[in-house]
């Protein structure tokens, strides 16, 4: 695991199969995933996706061949194969896969990958039968014992209509777990960070309750980052559907008052709290011990007295010592101007803001459009998978939180 902070930097090998034209997407999630990444197509590979799709989402223009001599000017292959932090080759063919275990070299992508010292990701691809055949076999035994790591494949429909073991592995996860395993910048090692997430419920009786619409996306994605980034994450999550990221404590609560026994428990022992929970701002009166009858109710239909909840955040930031607080508001209008009074109101030192009149992010979806406001300024992050948007927030927070130890 490497713990220096620069972006963690990807040789993108493309063989020639049809899972090829999944090659932009993978380029994307490893972006999402804070790697760079250099695209080298091979021959075959260019019949499936086109250089122009690859230059248009990578940061680097594609590789091709090994006789470029402009491109060889500007990072000769020999540079390239020592800039990869790792070399991912998605799709990996049988053909591909049985040159590099016969250490051939007869191509930039082959040549790379013997002139390289990073480690090597596979992801195959192919026919089911090709998969099966005792030679692709013998090939991926003879790539794992020379400590070639092999993704899936993954079993199911394949391009040409037979089923079973042979599709490349979802992008998604490729991208996950290639950039996991190099690591992202360590920026808050040593840190303890007590995450919030999801929605509170504050029942009337015991069928029914009061809630929102928070799915806890956005602030498990914010709890996994910021242990892939080093910390060491508590997070207390309000009734959702999600697994518990692994590596994460995790506490389950309920109501807005189970949380806020929860954060008060352990905020004394976290150097960062992030409230990224929807809590309920008022919970019922009364919580009735039987399920209420409609016989029970008015003629003219039922009236439920509310109490305020105590504010989480606002109690944590309110006293010393306490961690480095940073908040959510979630606004349906005048956005950013009632977010800056709600971080001054709570004592916040910083304040994440969406704008959840927009159904395409915020609430129960999986991308987010945010600005983080601080005492020192503004930073906008447009619309991106919430995992980017948690990625991001944390290496802003992060520079905040080591100045304010310095002040
Ligand atoms: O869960 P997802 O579906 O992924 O959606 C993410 C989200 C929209 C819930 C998230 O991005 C978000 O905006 N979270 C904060 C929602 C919210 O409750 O905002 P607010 O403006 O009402 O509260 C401001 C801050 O005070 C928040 O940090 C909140 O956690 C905190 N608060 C609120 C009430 C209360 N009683 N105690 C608190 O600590």
């Amino acid at each position: 695991m490497q713990t220096d902070n620069h972006a963690r930097r990807i040789l993108l090998g493309i063989s020639g199969g049809i899972a090829a034209y999944k090659a932009p997407s993978l380029v994307r999630n490893l972006r999402v995933e804070g790697a760079e990444v250099v695209p080298v197509l091979t021959r075959n590979a260019s019949k499936f996706v086109t250089e122009t799709a690859l230059q248009a989402v990578a940061d680097h223009r594609p590789r091709t061949d090994l006789w470029d001599a402009e491109a060889e000017a500007s990072m000769g292959h020999i540079e390239l194969a020592r800039w990869a932090d790792a070399v991912l080759i998605a799709p990996a063919t049988a053909d591909l896969v049985a040159r590099m275990a016969h250490g051939i070299a007869d191509d930039l992508l082959t040549t790379l990958c013997l002139a390289t010292a990073a480690p090597v990701f596979v992801a195959p691809a192919m026919n089911v039968k090709m998969w099966e055949h005792a030679a692709t076999q013998r090939n991926i035994d003879r790539l794992r014992a020379d400590g070639v790591t092999v993704l899936g494949p993954d079993d199911g429909e394949q391009a040409c209509g037979e089923f079973g073991p042979g599709r490349m592995m979802e992008p998604e996860e490729i991208a996950e777990t290639v950039t996991a395993a190099v690591g992202t910048p360590r920026v808050l090692a040593g840190t303890r960070v007590l995450v919030t997430a999801g929605p509170t419920r504050e029942f009337l009786d015991p069928v029914r309750f009061i809630s929102n619409r928070s799915s806890g996306r956005q602030g498990f994605a914010f709890a996994e980052a910021a242990r892939n980034a080093g910390a060491d994450v508590t997070l207390v999550a309000g009734p959702v559907h999600l697994a518990t990221p692994t590596g994460i404590e995790r506490v389950d609560v309920v109501s807005a008052q189970e949380m806020k026994d929860a954060v008060t428990e352990r905020a004394a022992g976290a150097d960062i709290f992030v409230s990224v929970a929807a809590v309920a701002d008022y919970r019922p009166h009364t919580t009735h011990d039987q399920k209420l009858k409609k016989s029970d109710q008015e003629s003219d239909g039922i009236r439920v007295a509310l109490k305020e909840n105590e504010d989480i955040v606002g109690a944590i930031a309110g006293v010393e010592p306490r961690p480095f607080v940073v908040g959510f508001a979630a606004e349906t209008q005048n956005a950013l101007q009632y977010a800056r009074e709600k971080r001054a109101r709570k004592r916040m030192d910083a304040i994440v803001v969406n704008d959840v009149s927009d159904a395409a992010i915020g609430f129960d979806s999986s991308d987010n459009a945010v600005t983080l406001i601080h005492g020192g300024g503004e930073v906008e992050l447009s619309k991106m998978p919430k995992r980017a948007i948690a990625r991001r927030l944390i290496a802003e927070i992060a520079a905040l939180y080591a100045v304010a130890g310095q002040g």
